[in-house]
């Protein structure tokens, strides 16, 4: 093994990154830097071939470096770098958008461009509290979010977030929003496959908020449809459709936040498909353009956007939000590219087909010392580890070194393993994930 860089010369140059939900001191004394990407693999700076089986950071759906992706994104800089999309426009955001809209359940055929998940988190809330009030519903300004969801880093986002730590140095967050229970149940559910049997009730705290503060002044709900970022947490059987009734029920529109869940990651194109529950906006970013290049959007029902274009005179701006990089060109060349390769590699179906070996082989974790739950669906699964008394999270971060170490990129939240590898993953790969992450598991104190 080569010596870093990082570790003996240069260690002056690491200081001026303020790394993002990072342990700062403890990454720079140590680090762990990635120089190169390919197929399932990273190559670290000393050398080593990484497996990945967390997809980079749950978007590189069709695996790393992909030469068509880089094609389309040069011919792209070189043609058209950038062209405003206020009062402007350039071809590709609308070709992006309209074959986005042709993947999409149900009449969510309308698209608005953002830059990141928080952005499209924040784009939807705001579209949400909008749309009532050009409905003639001014009052509909509350939102509900759901306890352990996570929703980006913009103040829209932690607000409906449920994640304390992101939540408790910001202040007073954003007034009106209320939050429905997590499912996350070890009693009643742990090691279930797939969805599990028990809490499906839980929607129906819906009701009891409902009953609080009254429809008249509720916007929306917005939830995961399978918890990514707070340790994979699959909804129960029958909860999402729950929702859907009580939203209905009251005029509430629901947010399904699939900035994780969507293009292909459970074997369909989004969450929305696998359970057959339509929301009335999907929040999108990640997977879209493979990871290659930031962007996010929200797809918004056809209903929700007539109300925005009859609303108004029709030299009016309809909505008074949008982002200088909303539907990048060379974004919009990412994405398109991505789609190309999701729908020529057929990687949605591949992850469909696949599901059943990777749920048989995360399970075969169990009975390892310290695994408390085991969860997963479609190519994702969470590991829950018993905690460390005083000590929430040491454990699995220790497994995450580990993992590192012997070539194998996990990711961790409190002391639960997140794994959700790129969907070109083949069985031998699965093989070489769980032998390594078994070994681990046994010696870990
Ligand atoms: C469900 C969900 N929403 C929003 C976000 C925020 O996305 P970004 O980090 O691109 O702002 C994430 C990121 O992991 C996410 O998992």
């Amino acid at each position: 093994m080569q010596e870093s860089p990082f570790t003996s010369t240069d260690r002056q140059s690491l200081e001026a990154f303020w790394m993002p939900f990072t342990a700062n001191r403890q990454f720079k004394s140590k680090p762990r830097v990635m120089v190169s990407a390919q197929g399932m693999h990273y190559t670290s700076e000393d050398g080593r071939q990484i497996l990945d089986g967390t997809a980079g950071l749950w978007c590189v759906n069709a695996g790393h470096s992909c030469p068509e992706i880089a094609e389309a994104v040069q011919k792209q800089v070189m043609t058209l770098d950038f062209s405003p999309t206020f009062q402007m426009a350039h071809p590709g955001a609308f070709q992006l958008a309209d074959r986005l809209s042709k993947m999409l359940p149900g009449d969510l055929n309308r698209v608005f461009f953002a830059n990141s998940g928080s952005e499209a988190v924040d784009s939807a809330l705001k579209i949400a509290i909008a749309y009532h009030r050009v409905c003639g519903q001014g009052t509909r300004q509350r939102l509900i979010g759901r306890e352990r969801g996570y929703h980006g880093v913009g103040f829209g986002g932690i607000s409906v977030g449920g994640i304390g730590p992101n939540r408790k140095f910001y202040g007073s967050l954003l007034a009106g929003v209320d939050h429905l229970p997590h499912t996350h149940s070890l009693e009643h559910n742990a090691f279930s496959k797939g969805q599990p049997a028990w809490g499906a009730h839980l929607a129906d705290e819906l009701e009891r908020i409902v009953a609080l503060h009254d429809a008249s002044n509720i916007a929306a709900v917005i939830v995961e449809p399978v918890a990514g970022s707070t340790g994979v947490l699959v909804p129960p059987q029958g909860y999402l459709q729950r929702l859907r009734q009580i939203c209905d029920k009251y005029g509430i529109l629901l947010i399904f936040d699939e900035v994780i869940s969507g293009f292909g990651r459970m074997g369909t194109g989004f969450a929305a498909d696998y359970f057959g529950v339509i929301p009335d906006m999907i929040t999108v970013a990640k997977g879209i353009t493979n990871g290659t290049l930031p962007m996010g959007a929200v797809f918004v029902r056809q209903g929700i956007y007539d109300a925005f274009m009859e609303g108004s005179a029709e030299n009016a701006i309809e909505l008074f939000h949008g982002y200088t990089y909303s539907g990048h060109p060379v974004a919009c060349a990412a994405s398109m590219a991505t789609l190309d390769i999701y729908e020529k590699e057929g990687l949605f179906q591949r992850a469909q087909s696949l599901s059943d070996y990777w749920e048989e082989a995360v399970h075969g974790l169990r009975g390892l010392p310290h695994v408390i739950d085991i969860r997963n669906i479609g190519l994702v699964a969470g590991i829950e580890l018993a905690s460390i008394l005083g000590k929430p999270g040491a454990r699995a971060f220790d497994c995450f070194l580990r993992c590192y170490e012997r070539g194998l990129l996990i990711r961790t939240t409190g002391d639960i393993i997140a794994l959700s590898p790129p969907l070109i993953i083949e069985k031998s790969h699965i093989d070489e994930l769980f032998s390594m992450l078994t070994e681990v598991l046994k010696e870990l104190p």
